[in-house]
């Protein structure tokens, strides 16, 4: 990973012959009303949101292989120095201005755009070397690139709680993204909070539509109906959370595990005391708990 050790300002000539651009997954936290910073920080503390954000953003399924983070400028700044670069990471910071140096240049690429840094990242060496791409923030950089068609997925915490912000994302387009996530809200610092994954079902660039053979989901309860592996590219910790996936672990759980019993018909059933699924709801099937 030689490519990483140095820092290089490119202005979209990366060069990459057949696929110039590489799609993205967006980290981000926000409250209710999409604030996401205050006087160039986070305005809360929230450890679990933490943990989600470096968990997600470091694991790669390829040992051999890092992922990248895209962030503005001032998102790069509002992060300790101590703790910057974002360890086991490629940091990619876009800035307009060529004479914004950093000083450490381990792990830290510098890009005049977001379209520069995606092909940038498109080409050798990191075409090889980096898995995933994660767009992390602020405001700006988010603003552009949130309901974009390179976007594939969107990982929102969402802070239940109208915090003062004075940096805001636009809404998620929800003719495009559809939640295949989404967790039980938990409390920390007396903040209702939850993880949510939307995946991009219209539109995309990597084409999951196409291969639904041209379903094309009107809402959440659609989106049964698009084949869950259409879905692999998001991380395991996410792509596994998906109720289909958990239905199917249970359902292999029975059958490896379970109490075969005959009954009248000859047929006989397969059972397991105790196995339950757990689901939200409300971010499943918005349409069904909102009429009802
Ligand atoms: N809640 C969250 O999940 C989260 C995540 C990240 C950040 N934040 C918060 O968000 C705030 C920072 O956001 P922000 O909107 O003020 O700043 P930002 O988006 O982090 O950075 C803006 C800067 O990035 C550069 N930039 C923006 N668009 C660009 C483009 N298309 N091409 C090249 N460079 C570009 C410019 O740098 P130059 O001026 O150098 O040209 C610009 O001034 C902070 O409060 C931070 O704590 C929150």
């Amino acid at each position: 990973m030689s490519g990483e050790s140095s820092t290089a300002l490119s202005n979209g000539n990366a060069g990459a012959p057949s696929d110039p651009h590489r799609t993205y997954e967006v980290v981000v936290a926000a409250t209710s009303k999409m604030g996401i910073g205050m006087g160039g920080k986070v305005p809360w503390k929230l450890p679990t949101d933490l943990k989600f954000f470096k968990d997600i953003t470091v694991t790669t399924s390829d040992p051999t292989k890092k992922n990248a983070v895209i962030m503005g400028r001032k998102t790069w700044e509002s992060i300790p120095l101590e703790h910057r670069p974002l360890p086991g990471r490629l940091n990619v910071v876009l800035t307009r201005s060529g004479s914004f140096d950093i000083a450490t240049a381990e792990n830290v690429v510098i890009c005049g755009s977001l379209l520069s840094a995606l092909e940038l990242l498109a080409a050798s060496p990191y075409c090889l070397s980096i898995e995933k791409v994660f767009v992390i923030g602020g405001g700006e950089i988010l603003k552009e690139s949130l309901n974009a068609p390179e976007c594939d997925a969107i990982h929102i915490t969402e802070i239940d709680a109208d915090i003062e912000c004075d940096t805001f994302i636009p809404a998620i387009d929800s003719s495009e993204f559809q939640p295949w996530y989404s967790s039980f809200p938990s409390i920390e610092n007396k903040l209702r909070h939850s993880f949510t994954t939307y995946v991009r079902v219209r539109n995309s660039g990597v084409e999951p539509i196409s291969q639904t053979n041209g379903v094309i989901p009107g809402n959440s309860l659609d989106i049964a109906k698009i084949e869950v592996k259409t879905f692999s590219f998001l991380p395991k910790m996410i792509f596994e959370r998906h109720e289909e996936h958990k239905y199917l672990r249970l359902v292999e759980d029975i059958i490896l595990n379970g109490t075969a019993k005959d009954d009248r018909t000859g047929t006989g059933t397969m059972s397991k005391f105790g196995s339950q699924m757990r689901f939200n709801l409300r971010k499943s099937f918005p349409l069904l708990t909102t009429k009802a």
